[in-house]
């Protein structure tokens, strides 16, 4: 049986950590407040000239490198992202450039914090069919561009970071055994950037508002536990699993209390559930291929383990994989 599986793995955070201490001189907050209601303690900082691509680039390169891959042997490059560089070129293109990858056709995928598993999912689909033989799935965000440092309910919630994984044909029951992807395009405006709208061929207005995050979280936070259990309960069932077979959860880290009210509506043990939103916070695509890798470092993935990785973003977005490591 060949299954299309992840044959390695990589990730980048920026070195600037910036602490709810760091965030109580910003806005009217406290380490405290931003522990209780989210579970995050600090969060990477992208630098000023550094870009998406330059995080998905550094991410890639380690994927490779786990891989035993030679850039040279992709066939496709696909980066989830929603804080590319610029409209285009594509962040995949760019990171193509950079790693002279030069056999890979390359797109980006705009899902939000699903962006990674509908990447995984689609990547996957072209090696079943045949068309590709190796992929590079990339998630990358530089999301602290569109925060509004004025704005508390938003500010202190998000990070920078990217990661990355390789994917080909593996043998043996191992490899992404399930797929699920869901949208539910009625929630579009509990969450959304907002920029200022501009009159086409429109050349008088010299200063133009940044485009910024707006968000309804009360209201986000209920769905997102919902679309995230349901998610993760399909995954299972596709997979012909049970829940009681699953060792490890690696979901979305939008805010720890709505990790535990997922794993509660699962009925899964906290323990099995993989947390590292204290350290880097909500970096939106980037959250579970980040999550991913170092779950596997810290040996809470194991050759064998029956992983979900689950998720949802704006949109609404959600999806969930179930992964035999
Ligand atoms: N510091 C101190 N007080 C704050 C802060 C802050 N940073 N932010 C809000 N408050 C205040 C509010 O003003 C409010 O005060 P009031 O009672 O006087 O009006 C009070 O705290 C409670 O505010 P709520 O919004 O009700 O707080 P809640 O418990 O819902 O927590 C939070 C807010 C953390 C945003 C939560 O709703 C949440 O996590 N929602 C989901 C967010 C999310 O998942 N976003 C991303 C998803 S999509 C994606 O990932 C791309």
């Amino acid at each position: 049986m060949s299954n299309v599986g992840i044959i390695g793995l990589g990730h980048y955070l920026p070195k600037k950590k910036l602490t709810n201490a760091d965030l109580e001189k910003l806005v009217d907050t406290s380490d405290e407040w931003i522990i209780t209601r989210t579970g995050i303690r600090e969060r990477r900082v992208a630098g000023r000239k550094e870009r998406t691509s330059d995080l998905a680039v550094r991410s890639a390169r380690q994927a490779l490198s786990d891989a035993k891959l030679d850039p040279a042997g992709l066939d496709l490059i696909i980066v989830a992202t929603i804080s590319p560089d610029s409209n285009f070129p594509s962040v995949a293109c760019l990171v193509q450039k950079a790693l002279r990858a030069d056999n890979a056709a390359a797109f980006d995928i705009s899902a939000a914090c699903s962006g990674f598993l509908y990447a995984l999912t689609t990547a996957k689909q072209f090696i079943l069919s045949g068309l590709y033989r190796n992929a590079l799935v990339i998630a990358a965000e530089k999301i602290t561009n569109f925060i509004d440092w004025n704005d508390r309910s938003t500010c202190i919630l998000f990070g920078d970071g990217a990661g990355a994984c390789v994917l080909s044909k593996v043998k043996g029951p191992r490899g992404i055994i399930s797929d699920y992807m869901h949208a539910q395009g009625r929630f579009g405006d509990l969450m959304m950037v907002k920029s200022a709208d501009r009159e086409p061929l429109d050349q008088k207005t010299k200063t133009m508002q940044a485009p910024r995050i707006a968000m309804q979280g009360k209201e986000l936070f209920k769905v997102a536990v919902n679309s995230m259990a349901d998610a993760a309960t399909v995954a299972v069932q596709k997979a012909g699993m049970k829940l009681d077979d699953i060792d490890c959860v690696v979901p979305h880290q939008a805010n720890d209390r709505i990790i535990a009210a997922v794993a509660k509506k699962l009925g899964l043990p906290k323990s099995k559930i993989f947390v590292n939103i204290d350290k880097y916070g909500n970096m939106s695509a980037a959250s579970i291929a980040v999550a991913l890798y170092e779950a596997v470092k810290q040996k809470k993935i194991k050759r064998g383990s029956n992983v979900v990785l689950v998720t949802f973003g704006a949109g609404l977005v959600s999806a969930a994989n179930v992964v035999k490591w």
